[in-house]
């Protein structure tokens, strides 16, 4: 489909913010005869051309995952190069993510990553906060059910300080106390590699997100891909509980 078409469709669709749990770096490196690494180093460069397709359809959001709070239990020679891989891509890559006019966040415990990783998050932070372009929110070390349960502990400590009463609170109220509070929930996830299902990724916000998902391998998920998942996007009804207008 024409790109300005589409882009036209993506308005009025109002489809604002893309979830992608990033699958399949690893079996896209064995496949070809390499290791696992090359595939994590492929994958994440692919960062860089989502960003630049998502601002030419105009999305305003895109949250990916990439790394959870299980893939601690990966070797930690894998951990550690993801790390690496994952710093120097936002240290070479800043310029351009400015350029897009791109505003980096982070969910997840940081507190745990290495000095260099934090560092270049909290300098990719800092260099892109008066930007005013599309949101790359990146989950590192993050995992749903830490994060609800942070959001209790949170909740706990401002009740315990007067800072909210039980009548304050509602059901918008998690939702602020979400490393996403500044976002609209998800209105797409594309899960790429195959596998069906959440692997603890925003559970909260994903309550009534169309879900796609496909064979492609991470590493291969360029501009048509991303077409064709918007695609399938726009031929869903969202009804939220509600009934067609028609
Ligand atoms: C996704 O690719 C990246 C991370 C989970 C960090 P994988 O490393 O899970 O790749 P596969 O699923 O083993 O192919
Ligand atoms: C999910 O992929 C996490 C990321 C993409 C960062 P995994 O490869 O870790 O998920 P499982 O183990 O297949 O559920
Ligand atoms: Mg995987």
């Amino acid at each position: 489909m024409d790109q300005e078409k589409l882009k036209n469709l993506v308005e009025e669709y109002s489809l604002e913010h893309i979830a992608i749990i990033m699958d399949g770096n690893g079996r896209w490196a064995q496949k070809r005869g390499e290791g696992r690494s090359q595939g994590h180093k492929m994958g994440i460069e692919q960062v860089i051309d989502l960003v630049k397709n998502a601002n030419k359809l105009n999305i305003k959001a895109l949250s990916l995952y990439a790394f959870s709070t299980e893939n601690w239990k990966r070797p930690d020679d894998e951990v550690f190069t993801l790390f690496d891989l994952l710093s120097s891509f936002l240290n070479r890559r800043l310029k351009e993510l400015m350029e897009e006019n791109v505003i980096v966040q982070v969910m997840g415990d940081v507190s745990k990553l290495p000095f260099l990783t934090r560092q270049a998050i909290s300098t990719a932070i800092k260099q892109t906060s008066s930007n005013d372009g599309l949101v790359l929110n990146i989950g590192i070390n993050y995992g749903s059910r830490d994060e609800l349960k942070k959001a209790l502990l949170d909740i706990l400590t401002d009740y315990d300080q007067g800072k909210i009463s039980k009548e304050d609170i509602d059901t918008e109220t998690l939702s602020k106390y979400l490393y996403t509070k500044n976002l609209k929930d998800p209105d797409l996830l594309i899960r790429t590699g195959g596998e069906e299902r959440l692997s603890n990724f925003m559970l909260h916000q994903m309550a009534y997100t169309e879900f796609y998902f496909t064979d492609c391998l991470w590493p291969d998920f360029n501009y048509d891909e991303l077409e064709k998942a918007i695609l399938e996007y726009l031929s869903r009804d969202r009804r939220f509980g509600g009934l067609n207008e028609e």
